[in-house]
Parts: C-alpha cells; structure tokens; sequence
C-alpha cells in the first residue's frame, strides 16, 4: 500500500533585497531548485509571491514533506515562516507540477512584490485552505490556458 499522502500550506515574508531583476533571479532559482529536490521525494506543490510575502503548499508523503519544509525554512531568503495546515488528503491537487510558480510572472511578482497588502492579497489573513484554494485556482487557471 502507498503512504498516506499529506498537504502542507505556509506563507512568509520575502528577505531578498535588491531591484526586480534580483528578486526575479532569486525566485527562478528558488524554482529551478524545488523542482529538482521536489520530484526526486515525489513532493508536488506551487509557489505564489505576491505583496512581499510567499505563499506555498507542499504534498507528498508525510516524511517528504517534512523534509522539504525543513530545507524550506533554513532558506535566508524569507522569513517569519507561518505554517497554516499540515494535514492528510485524499488526492494531490498540484498532480502535475514538482513545483510551479501560480499568479504573476516571475518577473511581474518581483514589480508588484513590494506592493503592501493594499494589492488586496494578504496571506497573514488567510487560513489553510484558503490560501490552499486560491493557489489551487490560480494552478488551474493557468493549466487551462496552456493548451
Ligand atoms: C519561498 C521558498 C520556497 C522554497 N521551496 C522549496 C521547495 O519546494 N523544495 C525545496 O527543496 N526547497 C525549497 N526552498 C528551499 C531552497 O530552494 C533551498 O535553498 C534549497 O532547497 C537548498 O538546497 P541545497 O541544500 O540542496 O542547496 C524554498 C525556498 C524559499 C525561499
């Protein structure tokens, strides 16, 4: 039998200083990262960055997600990380993406980033499963319009 699979959700402030190329550059590496840690534990997920802050969720089996979040939160480039659930789930939602970016651009995120929460977006007001929706959402959307 496969291991229970479980569904994490956090959010943090952005601690990369610099221009938007910088932010850019840093959040594309980020990227390229997860996505090759991710897929080597079997961990999916997405990332947003929006109004200085990010916000991401993890899935995989209990252990894999741990692992990754415990490398997520010794990252300097962010900090103040707030974990919001960490629970079992039937289904991975985030099936076929070890790691993608949902909402702007990466290069759009690192203009609006600095935004305050007056861009409307304000993860520290969310719970779990609402920031797990809205990313949900943005994945599928965005899934939708690539083909
Ligand atoms: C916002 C943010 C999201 C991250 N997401 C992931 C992730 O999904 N998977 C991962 O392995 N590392 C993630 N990291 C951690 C970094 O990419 C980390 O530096 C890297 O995993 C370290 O790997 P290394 O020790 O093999 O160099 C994240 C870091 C930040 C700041």
């Amino acid at each position: 039998m496969s291991e229970p699979l479980y569904r994490l959700v956090y959010y943090s402030r952005n601690a990369i200083v610099g221009d938007e190329a910088t932010l850019a550059t840093a959040i594309s590496s980020i990227l390229t990262k997860s996505q090759v840690n991710n897929e080597r534990v079997g961990v999916t997920g997405a990332l947003m960055f929006n109004a200085g802050c990010f916000a991401q969720v993890l899935e995989g089996s209990r252990s894999a997600v741990e692992g990754v979040f415990e490398r997520v939160q010794q990252d300097e480039r962010h900090g103040d990380v707030s974990l919001l659930a960490f629970d079992p789930t039937p289904a991975r939602a985030f099936e076929n993406w070890s790691m993608g970016f949902v909402g702007a651009r990466v290069e759009d995120a690192a203009r609006y980033g600095t935004v305050g929460p007056q861009s409307g977006f304000d993860p520290a007001r969310m719970t779990g499963d609402g920031l797990f929706e809205a990313l949900h959402q943005l994945a599928l959307e965005e899934e939708h319009t690539a083909y």
